[in-house]
């Protein structure tokens, strides 16, 4: 399998990430933030994000692992716990992609716990049409369709992340 058919070149993700940030700045401007990106495939999201906010803000990361065997869906757990108080601030919530919306929903129930004042959530991809749990994005990058997807921190077997453009995997 070979990444061949870029989706979303580097300047449109460029783009878009700047009007992402400027959207997320307005929203939380006076507000006390916590970013807590789901590793791993945000990494490379998330620093072009966080460089293009001009607000305060406290960053911390929680990891999440599934036993996912072919197309049946496992159960999640967490492998890196949120680090940093988040009683009574506000969490941004960074996601690579949103697809069936498990992972997030899993996500969004373990900093619940925590009391936040409030939880947003901000996703680079929305693969809209395969959601089965009742997840939403507040901040989406760009509305993809059922394919699967690679670069820009997204991986295949932990390959592709470091591609500069989000392209779709297509069989050679
Ligand atoms: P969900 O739990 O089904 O919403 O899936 C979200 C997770 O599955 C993401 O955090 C990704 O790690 C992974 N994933 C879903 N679709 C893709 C894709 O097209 N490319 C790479 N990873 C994906
Ligand atoms: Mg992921």
């Amino acid at each position: 399998m070979t990444p061949k058919n870029v989706l979303i070149s580097k300047s449109r993700l460029a783009k878009r990430v700047r009007e992402l940030a400027r959207e997320i700045e307005r929203d939380f401007r006076d507000k006390d933030l916590v970013v807590v990106a789901v590793l791993s495939g945000t990494v490379i999201f998330l620093a072009d994000l966080i460089r293009e906010m001009r607000i305060p803000l406290h960053l911390d990361f929680i990891g999440v692992s599934s036993y996912r065997s072919g197309t049946t869906s496992g159960k999640l757990r967490l492998n890196r716990d949120i680090r940093l108080s988040v009683k009574g601030r506000s969490v941004l919530i960074v996601e690579d992609i949103l697809d069936t919306g498990k992972t997030l929903h899993h996500v969004i129930k373990v900093v619940r716990r925590l009391k936040p004042a409030e939880i947003k959530v901000c996703v680079l991809l929305n693969k809209s049409t395969r959601r089965t749990s009742p997840v939403e994005a507040d901040y989406s990058g760009f509305y993809i369709p059922d394919k699967f997807v690679v670069g820009y921190g997204l991986d295949f077997a932990e390959q592709y992340r470091n591609l500069p453009h989000v392209a779709v995997l297509s069989k050679p």
